[in-house]
């Protein structure tokens, strides 16, 4: 399946107007719980679109969730790597690229389509934008904006009927927001790529607070620096990884599987009464983000820099 090119967004159609709900329609009774207490990580019958899911943390939470027992939509723009894991996982897959202005809307509309309801949205397409700011490029920085924040934001909002239709027959809708330790913290050379998670974060608070009535809860899950493609992307090797584990308090960078368990928890019923918050898996390394000199080093140490560290190295970015 390829994106296509209209605006639906723009013109909600049939396939929308159709999962229009009533609204608080959902709300529980008082003090009942939606958590079925043998059970709580289980995601049996719940559906899952994960976006940027043909590699990386996506794939990793995908798959978990499969094994959690979700009926789980791939997504990404490779077409042929993403029906490979389609098939391996019993999923189903969609291309759309993302940093697109229509490929929000083209993704929504081929999910609208297929499916009467959505309880579970992970929007983890990402990128990571290297780039000191004395040396702006701004198409960059309008790519890493649309697909880090308005994609997120415009395809929650197309997939809303869907959500709350999910929250409208007994089970919350989850939707998380894969941000970073970067949506607290910025690192030289990467402001541009935090200002997204930061607004990504905001953007989850406003959603939770606006939408908690239709019983989507709306969280932000915030991964350290992890092994993925991203890393090779930028050639983040083995000499970065050792100053994260350093300054790791669990002593090691992150593995994509590290993310997996704080995604089932915000998507499952265990996390039934958690919303608008930010979960953070990072080994602890963003209590020790404190520039000494031109150097990441952990507080307290006196460890010094061995030499000075130019704004474009880009040690530090997670
Ligand atoms: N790795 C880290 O250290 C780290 C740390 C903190 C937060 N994060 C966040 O975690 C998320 C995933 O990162 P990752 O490291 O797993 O990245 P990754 O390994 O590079 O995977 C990125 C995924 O997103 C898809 N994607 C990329 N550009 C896209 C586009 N324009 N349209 C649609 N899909 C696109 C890719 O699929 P295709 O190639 O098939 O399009 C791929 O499935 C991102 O939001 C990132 O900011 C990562």
């Amino acid at each position: 399946m390829g994106a296509r090119a209209t605006d639906k967004a723009a013109q909600p159609d049939r396939a929308l107007a159709r999962h229009q709900t009533p609204i608080i329609s959902h709300v529980h009774a008082q003090g009942e719980s939606r958590m079925t207490p043998s059970t709580p990580f289980s995601l049996d019958g719940r559906t899952a679109l994960i976006t940027g899911s043909t590699k990386g943390i996506g794939r990793a939470i995908a798959a978990a969730f499969a094994a959690a027992g979700a009926r789980v939509w791939l997504h990404g723009r490779d077409q042929e790597a993403g029906e490979r894991l389609a098939g391996e996982l019993g999923a189903r897959f969609v291309a759309a690229d993302l940093a697109e202005a229509d490929g929000p809307s083209a993704l929504a509309q081929q999910v609208l389509e297929a499916e009467d309801r959505l309880d579970i949205l992970v929007n983890n397409a990402g990128t990571a934008t290297i780039q000191p700011l004395e040396r702006l490029n701004l198409p960059e920085i309008d790519r890493t904006w649309q697909l880090n924040l308005r994609a997120p934001v415009q395809l929650t909002s197309a997939l809303l009927p869907l959500l709350r239709e999910a929250a409208h027959v007994g089970k919350d809708a989850s939707v998380i927001n894969i941000s970073s330790i970067h949506e607290t913290v910025p690192a030289p050379g990467n402001v541009p790529y935090a200002m997204t998670k930061a607004a990504l974060a905001m953007y989850t608070k406003g959603a939770a607070v606006e939408w908690g009535r239709f019983g989507v809860r709306v969280n932000t899950l915030a991964p350290g620096a992890v092994k993925t493609n991203m890393m090779d992307e930028y050639n983040i090797g083995e000499e970065h990884f050792a100053k994260v584990a350093r300054r790791t308090p669990l002593g090691r960078m992150g593995e994509v599987t590290d993310i997996t368990g704080p995604a089932l928890f915000l998507a499952s019923a265990a996390s039934c009464y958690v919303t608008g918050t930010t979960v953070t898996a990072d080994g602890g390394s963003s209590l020790n983000l404190v520039r000494y000199g031109d150097e990441w080093v952990l507080p307290g140490t006196g460890e010094a820099p061995s030499q000075p560290v130019a704004v474009d190295d880009i040690a530090g970015n997670d």
